[in-house]
């Protein structure tokens, strides 16, 4: 069986486009599943609901939008200082005015995890979970430096066992380990990344009798489109430059805005 996972698009529409037309060509047939945020930080909020809506493309709630679709006072976005404070509240006030409710009500909708069975089976199999960030809490932000111990845990929370995968974005940073033959993957982000890549990132996983097997896609897409529609669009120009470089190189557990 063949996934495509995309996660942390944030409204980001040309990165998505891209990386739809990507998957079209490299992997036609293969189940496509997003992971969470949606929306925020870039000016396509609506486009982007209606491209998941419209490609029957299932998926988990991330922190963004189950707060912009309840209205909630802040995204969970944490942030290092009181100026990525400040434009974490502008991005979050900016996408909750022109969410609109239609919008609202589908990542409203969106369930907390989603459990797979790529080679069928009631009882038996491996399992592949998807979740925003972890099993339990969509603010903690699972970097590729957590102890082995801690994402063990992970395992224990979500219920799996050696040869099961859990998969899951918030960082924007991609990663995979395997953990007490647990996979954990990190699918990066499609609309925000932070590795210092400003390619569009999605993960292929497919899982077979001999195991699961991850791929590492980076696509380029327009991102000057990118940039100017955010200039345009009242979004402070942090945002626009931080598409351009692919974020800024942070240490980890920075708790930078995500
Ligand atoms: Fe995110």
């Amino acid at each position: 069986m063949r996934y495509v996972l995309l996660s942390d698009v944030h409204a980001n529409l040309p990165a998505l486009d891209a990386v739809l037309r990507d998957v079209a060509e490299r992997a036609p047939g293969a189940a496509v599943y997003h992971l969470g945020d949606l929306v925020g930080y870039s000016p396509w909020p609506n486009e982007v609901v209606d491209r998941i809506r419209s490609g029957g493309i299932a998926g988990v709630a991330g922190n963004y939008d189950s707060t912009v679709a309840l209205g909630y006072k802040h995204c969970g976005c944490r942030s290092e200082n009181p100026a990525q404070e400040a434009l974490a509240h502008i991005s979050f006030a900016w996408t909750c005015a022109r969410t609109s409710e239609a919008s609202k009500a589908f990542l409203g909708g969106l369930p907390f995890r989603l459990d797979l069975r790529p080679l069928g089976g009631h009882v038996a199999g491996p399992t592949v979970t998807l979740v925003h960030a972890t099993p339990v809490n969509n603010l903690v932000y699972v970097t590729e430096d957590r102890p082995d111990a801690f994402l063990a845990r992970l395992a224990v929370q979500a219920g799996l066992k050696s040869g099961d995968v859990l998969c899951f974005g918030h960082t924007h940073k991609p990663w995979h380990r395997v953990v007490d033959g647990v996979h954990f993957i990190n699918t990066g982000s499609v609309g925000r990344p932070k590795d210092g890549d400003p390619r569009a990132g999605y993960v292929l996983l497919e899982l077979d009798d001999a195991g699961a097997s991850v791929t590492f896609v980076r696509v380029e897409y327009d991102v000057e489109t990118a940039v100017q529609e955010v200039a345009q669009s009242g979004l402070p120009a942090e945002f626009a430059a931080f598409l351009r470089s692919g974020g800024a190189p942070v240490p980890e557990h920075p708790g930078a805005p995500a």
